[in-house]
């Protein structure tokens, strides 16, 4: 059975101590409400991984939303795998849209992110998408497919196995545009076709695919009902508590 997962992408929000206060609520909450097997993420801005580490819980982990290509070195304002890992971070998110938008991410280099982040037991998060010119174009399903090959192909099964998807639609980003359910699930399962025409059905079956893209407290629950959508990377309802708990309920075992 694969991963239930439910990632919130804090983005670039929040002041230290509000970041302390949503991260409680949100452990408190998931806490006493949630009882599914979900694993539960926090994706937050860099220099707060460290104070909000004390206070999560097995079933609240803690993620970055990037990471350098490189290990170390002359990359001012950067961070880089090792550093995440040495302070106990097990999630990053990669390629996110909005980095191949504003910080000019290619495939290439995200594949030489993956493999930095593998090699620092990060579980990243791959996230791929299609823009809205794109989608109105009709071949929509060979370009996300095609960011898999590009950025993750090269691993080896055992590799692969330790990715985690995020299918977001550019076009559903912050926009209050949600993908439907039916489109969702017309992607997620031409994905884990592609993942399976390469690695085989099993690692295909076994590859959780999340769904991003003003996902929220309204719609998490369908979206989260259709069988090849595993979980979800939130933005916007990530940043209050009762949201983000109500989507992380949607998840249903
Ligand atoms: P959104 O963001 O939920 O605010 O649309 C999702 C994401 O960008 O990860």
């Amino acid at each position: 059975m694969r991963k239930k997962i439910v990632a919130g992408n804090w983005k670039m929000n929040k002041t230290a101590e509000e970041a302390v206060a949503l991260t409680s609520e949100v452990v408190n909450m998931i806490g006493d409400e949630v009882t599914g097997d979900v694993q539960v993420v926090l994706c937050v801005p860099s220099v707060y991984l460290t104070t909000l580490r004390q206070y999560l819980t097995g079933r609240v982990a803690l993620g970055a939303q990037n990471c350098h290509e490189k290990a170390s070195g002359a990359y001012t304002g950067e961070v880089s795998a090792p550093m995440l890992k040495s302070i106990g971070v097990q999630y990053v998110i990669l390629g996110h849209s909005e980095r191949r938008q504003y910080f000019n991410e290619t495939n290439e280099q995200l594949a030489e992110k993956v493999n930095i982040a593998l090699a620092n037991n990060l579980t990243p998060i791959f996230c791929c998408g299609e823009s809205l010119d794109l989608r109105q174009s009709g071949d929509f399903v060979g370009f996300v497919a095609s960011q898999l090959t590009d950025s993750l192909f090269h691993l080896s099964p055992e590799e692969f196995g330790k990715i985690v998807i995020a299918y977001e639609p550019i076009w559903a980003i912050g926009t209050g545009l949600t993908a439907s359910a039916a489109q969702a699930q017309e992607m997620h399962a031409a994905l884990r076709q592609h993942i399976a025409a390469k690695y085989g059905p099993e690692v295909a079956d076994n590859t959780t695919i999340l769904y991003g893209g003003s996902a929220n407290a309204q719609n998490a629950e369908e979206l989260f009902a259709c069988p090849d959508v595993d979980g979800g990377l939130i933005g916007g309802a990530s940043l209050k508590s009762r949201d983000f708990t109500t989507v992380v309920k949607g998840v249903k075992n």
